[in-house]
């Protein structure tokens, strides 16, 4: 019986590169012969799919922001009891793009909720489980912005805000980091991509293999 996997998960602004480096890091975690469950938040079950698709709706720009964590919320509920802790169980790694700590970001700082009011949500749908790991790709608002609308798709609600909202999200992001600097790898990601995939390979390579001694 394999041992239980472990939660990875990916957090940036918009615009961070999130996409690619779900890549390398799926990557280097199979090349160290782990089985990857890849998912996202909000989504990663029918349910949380359509929960995403209420949240990130330009019509639904008025939603409270009560609401707003709520659902953000209850779609994770539902990817834990689903898809995250049978995986864990089974011993497969799961990469999540975005988990709690965009909640404290997006709602409790983006919104201004404050952490307190997300820190009774998280004790309550999560109890003690927390990532193994998270990797933030940080980077100022405004380079994210400029290369998400180069994109050429439509904004969603979260990406037609204004820099101000995203400077508030940058920083709860790094003062999370700071607070708890074991759980996290800070990479910078206004550098060029290829720099930033070369130091995303180090950083899991390294984690990874920390990871295989704290087995033995
Ligand atoms: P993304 O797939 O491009 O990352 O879009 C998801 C959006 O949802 C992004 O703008 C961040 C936002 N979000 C929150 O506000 N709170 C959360 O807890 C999560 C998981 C995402």
């Amino acid at each position: 019986m394999p041992g239980r996997g472990r939660f990875i998960t990916l957090e940036g602004i918009e615009g961070a590169g999130k996409s690619t480096a779900m890549g390398v890091i799926q990557a280097c975690l199979e090349q160290a012969g782990h089985t990857v469950v890849k998912t996202r938040e909000p989504g990663g079950t029918a349910l949380g799919e359509s929960v995403r698709h209420l949240l990130l709706q330009p019509s639904e720009q008025a939603m409270s922001p009560k609401t707003e964590a709520l659902l953000m919320f209850a779609a994770r509920a539902e990817h834990l009891d689903k898809v995250i802790e049978p995986a864990l169980q089974r011993g497969d790694w799961v990469l999540c793009d975005r988990f709690t700590d965009a909640s404290y970001a997006y709602q409790g700082a983006g919104r201004q909720l404050g952490s307190e009011a997300i820190s009774i949500l998280e004790h309550w749908v999560q109890g003690s489980m927390r990532p193994d790991l998270t990797v933030l790709l940080d980077l100022p608002p405004d380079t994210g912005l400029d290369r998400a609308a180069g994109r050429g798709q439509p904004a969603d609600r979260f990406e037609s805000e204004n820099a101000v909202f995203f400077q508030r999200i940058r920083q709860a992001y790094l003062d999370r980091v700071q607070a708890e600097p074991t759980r996290y790898r800070c990479i910078d990601a206004a550098q060029p991509l290829e720099e930033v995939r070369h130091a995303l390979q180090e950083t899991m390579q390294q984690w990874i293999g920390q990871q295989a001694k704290s087995r033995q």
